[in-house]
């Protein structure tokens, strides 16, 4: 049910962990499933030099983020703006309809940091005691 490229994220994830001092960090949950991403950034010039995640997430959650991270390293902000959760879901193979609302997690989690940074904020005010870790044996 899920594509090749998916297990391969999923297993594998990339840029996964948290980001000792990251310019801005990104957080959204999804009220449905319960599931958080955060993400964290570090940004120079307006490009995204470094972007590592964490997640309380399902698989999906987890393959997507990581895929969105390979995605916007080393573009502008405003380019990783235009990153969807169907671009995310295509560059994956396709995701089961029922899962792409997971991808939506990854997306949202960087269009927050990203707004987080433009209006100067850190998005670490109101998360520094939340501690998210990633989920290893959730399905
Ligand atoms: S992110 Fe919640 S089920 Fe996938």
């Amino acid at each position: 049910m899920y594509s090749d490229k998916v297990m391969d994220h999923f297993q594998n994830p990339r840029n996964v962990g948290k980001m000792e001092d990251p310019d801005v960090v990104g957080e959204v949950g999804n009220p449905t499933c319960g599931d958080i991403i955060r993400v964290y950034l570090k940004i120079k010039d307006d490009i995204i030099e470094d972007i590592t995640f964490s997640t309380f997430g399902c698989g999906a959650a987890v393959a997507t983020s990581s895929m969105v991270t390979e995605l916007v390293k080393g573009k502008t902000l405003d380019e990783a703006l235009e990153v969807s959760n169907e671009q995310i879901a295509e560059e994956l193979d396709g995701l089961p309809p029922a899962k792409m609302h997971c991808s939506n997690l990854a997306a949202d989690a960087i269009k927050n940091a990203i707004k987080n940074f433009k209006e100067g904020k850190t998005g670490l005010e109101e998360n520094d005691n939340a501690e998210a870790e990633t989920a290893h044996d959730h399905h």
